[in-house]
């Protein structure tokens, strides 16, 4: 281990030169990679510089990282990007007297049963819907799945979050054209991305599609409020009208909601089917939990869910090797000693989710693919905070159990229907986009499993 960068306060080694640390970052290919190389040169605490965090500290080791699990404050500069999506505060950083109780109404909703199982045939019905697309169009050549899977994850989101507001397939669609047209346009921006058109137009054509959605919102949260709909714990928007949260925040909720289960669910479940199709035994397994599951049937129901305990470990595995996620950060709000250091209050700490994920201390072979490392004996053995692709803490992802429920549900019914084998001439090459994201998609050649049939 190298320790060629000593600080006097905190002693916490890291590398030198680098006035903001900028370059390194973009010599490793994004935050995600020089995180890595760090802490494979310096060890489980590094400290670098970064612009906005005067002061960066990361941690992979998951013991050390209990220090840092009760923080509830992420550092303001490192998600401004965000701010000009809200209009009541930016939700990623608000302080914790105003997000505990907004956390609350999100987890009674979000990691609610009766929710889950409300919006479950709908979910099926989409994933069955693009089985179908697929099983026509894979005769015409590859698929790209991240593109496609995104797509569904953002329909899914939208049902679950407007419910009424995409009554119409017509409407469904307006509102993932306009948040796509949202969000494409900020990522082009963070990421210094070419587009076509000018900014200015960019611009109206973003903001256009902003006030179109929190329209929407309005109108559902009007049929609400007029008692024309129906509500109980599985509307996310009622029960936010219900605890007295402002139409503004709200409707930044449903707009927060989106940006953070769009790519990450359809991620997930690319890099299972990326990870699947060059593990073969294990596809093969899958599928035979499936056939035992589901007999003939071509869908999961909802109680399925949890006899498909192979698919979980699979879908674990995956989001080790490729968190959705890879890195989430918090702000010191006191003095902290993590292991030998002492880190000052206002440090911006980062949890380097892929580095954690491959600590070989607490993942032998990290590099390796093997699901059994989420059987119940190896589960227990390891740390809580080993694996944590939906980040630690009270501002963890209110999503996690709503989105391992799509992601499960999706991949059952695209594994029962096909084989997937990766298409030759597309190299999969993994970026940071916001998500982990595959640079130019993952294309696949899909053939049947199963007789082809509607679900
Ligand atoms: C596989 C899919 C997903 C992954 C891997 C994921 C991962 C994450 C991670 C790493 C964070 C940051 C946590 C931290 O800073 O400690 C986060 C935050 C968040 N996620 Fe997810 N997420 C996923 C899906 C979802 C879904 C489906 C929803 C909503 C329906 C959602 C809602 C949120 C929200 C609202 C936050 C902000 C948390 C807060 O500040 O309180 N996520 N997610």
């Amino acid at each position: 281990m190298t320790r060629d960068f000593v600080d006097s306060s905190a002693s916490i080694p890291g590398p030198r030169g680098g006035v903001d640390g900028l370059a390194d970052i973009a010599a490793a290919g994004g935050l995600h990679n020089y995180q890595l190389r760090l802490h494979a040169e310096y060890g489980p605490v590094v400290r670098f510089a970064l612009p906005g965090a005067e002061t960066a500290v990361s941690v992979a080791d998951p013991v050390l990282l209990e220090a840092t699990a009760k923080i509830d404050e992420r550092p303001d500069k490192l998600f401004e990007f965000l701010a000009p999506l809200q209009e009541s505060g930016n939700l990623q950083t608000i302080p914790e007297e105003e997000h505990t109780p907004w956390r609350r109404v999100l987890l009674s909703v979000l990691a609610g049963r009766r929710s889950h199982e409300a919006h479950f045939g709908q979910f099926v019905n989409l994933a069955c819907g693009l089985a179908d697309q697929w099983a026509e169009a894979s005769s015409q050549g590859p698929i790209a799945l991240q593109q496609n899977l995104s797509t569904l994850s953002l329909r899914m989101i939208c049902e679950y979050a407007l419910g009424s507001g995409t009554a119409s397939p017509e409407q469904a669609e307006q509102i993932v054209s306009a948040f796509e047209d949202v969000l494409t346009e900020q990522l082009a921006r963070l990421y210094h991305v070419e587009m076509p058109g000018t900014d200015e137009e960019r611009a109206v054509r973003a903001q256009q599609a902003l006030t179109y959605l929190r329209a929407v919102v309005d109108d559902v949260l009007a049929a609400h409020q007029s008692g024309a709909q129906q509500s109980d714990s599985s509307d996310l928007i009622a029960a936010l009208a219900d605890a007295g949260q402002s139409p503004a925040r709200i409707r930044d909720t449903v707009l927060m909601t989106m940006l953070a289960a769009h790519h990450t669910t359809g991620v997930a479940i690319s890099w299972t089917l990326y990870l699947l199709a060059q593990h073969p035994d294990a596809a093969e397994r899958v599928a035979e939990e499936l056939d035992r599951v589901l007999g003939d049937r071509l869908a999961p129901d909802y109680a399925d869910l949890k006899h498909l305990t192979y698919l979980t470990m699979v879908l674990k595995e995956s989001m080790r090797l490729y968190p959705p996620g890879p890195y989430g950060a918090r702000e010191a709000t006191e003095e902290l000693h993590i292991g030998d250091y002492t880190i000052t209050a206002g440090t911006t700490i980062f949890y380097p989710i892929w580095a954690v994920h491959l600590n070989p201390e607490y993942w032998p072979s990290p590099e390796l693919f093997r699901p059994e490392r989420f059987s119940a004996e190896e589960s227990a053995a390891r740390p809580r905070l080993a694996y944590i692709p939906f980040g630690v803490g009270p501002r963890s992802c209110e999503g996690a159990s709503l989105a391992t429920i799509e992601a499960e549900l999706t991949l059952a019914i695209l594994l029962r229907r096909f084989r997937f084998e990766l298409a030759a001439e597309h190299p999969v090459v993994s970026i940071e986009r916001f998500v982990l994201w595959a640079a130019d998609d993952i294309w696949m050649n899909l053939t049947a499993r199963q007789p082809v049939e509607l679900c």
